[in-house]
């Protein structure tokens, strides 16, 4: 765990809660985002197990791999954020056994992670116990958990019937009760959200859940506008960063094409005399040649 940075801690974590103060986290895979992630003030930063679609081109998150997951935690923990890093333990590495559970979760702790997160509640409940108890914090995540999204029917809000909604709140009241710190809660209605979040000592950070979670998660592909196709109805484009890109690498290719790139002030200079050696050297293999 990186301690010699002054960094965001749990402590700091359930102070916000208590305070009123809502809670940012944003998902980052790589350095330079890590570090403009910290720089712009962030929370928390969630190394998510959505690399998968946003950064390693799978079409879910399912294939992730616990290599995958500790490369990308290791890059972000390289930049030394002030901010909290939540390594998302990828399906597969926690399901079978506390045992697995507790090993993946060192693993990522080792990368560079500050505490885990895991996906569901039911039997999962006892692997965020033995993690806890292995010293490791956890963020639970209830509601929508996109690795078990064929079990739920596809990638659907849940929480959308009375018996739903006791459901997810009964999930994360056992998830509070197993020691995580803090939990998402995904596309669960702002209603509902909202009385979990009351009842639940520790945060809940809403993605889909309204505004009465205390805090919020966006992937970073959805909140700068990398991603530009359809998007569930809670992103928000806080910039257009595809455009930019796309307007940017045209224009390089424009001015190599033309020759207006690189000018004068991009080149490396020789003194004249030394040139004019290098010149006359040349010209000298050049006639004996
Ligand atoms: O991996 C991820 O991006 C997540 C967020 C949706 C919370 O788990």
């Amino acid at each position: 765990m990186s301690e010699s940075r002054e960094s965001i801690g749990l402590p700091d974590v359930a102070a916000m809660k208590r305070a009123g103060t809502k809670i940012v986290m944003v998902t980052t895979y790589d350095h330079p985002s890590a570090r403009l992630a910290s720089e712009a003030g962030i929370d928390l930063i969630l190394v998510g197990d959505s690399a998968g679609n946003n950064m390693l081109g799978y079409d879910s998150t399912v294939p992730v791999t616990m290599d995958e997951a500790a490369m990308l935690t290791s890059a972000v923990a390289r930049a030394r954020p002030r901010s909290l890093i939540v390594g998302d333990m990828p399906f597969g590495t926690f399901q079978a056994s506390d045992r697995d559970a507790v090993a993946g979760a060192v693993r990522l702790v080792k990368a560079g992670a500050d505490a885990v997160k895991l996906e569901g509640a039911g039997p999962m409940v006892s692997r965020v116990r033995a993690i806890v108890d292995a010293g490791i914090p956890v963020m639970g995540h209830v509601g929508l958990t996109p690795q078990s999204a064929t079990k739920l029917g596809g990638m659907k809000a849940q929480g959308q019937t009375a018996a739903a909604a006791r459901h997810v709140l009964h999930d994360a009241r056992e998830l509070e009760a197993a020691g995580a710190f803090a939990i998402v809660l995904e596309s669960v209605p702002a209603r509902v959200a909202t009385h979990i979040s009351k009842i639940l000592t520790i945060p809940t950070i809403g993605i889909g859940a309204g505004p009465g979670c205390d805090g919020q998660v966006l992937v970073w592909h959805d909140l700068l506008g990398i991603n530009e196709g359809a998007a569930p109805r809670f992103v928000k484009r806080y910039a257009e960063l595809a455009a930019e890109t796309r307007r940017g690498l045209a224009e390089f290719a424009a001015e190599v094409r033309s020759g207006t790139y690189p000018a004068s002030e991009h080149e490396y200079k020789i003194a004249g005399d030394e040139l004019r050696a290098f010149e006359a050297d040349l010209e000298r293999t050049r006639r004996e040649s």
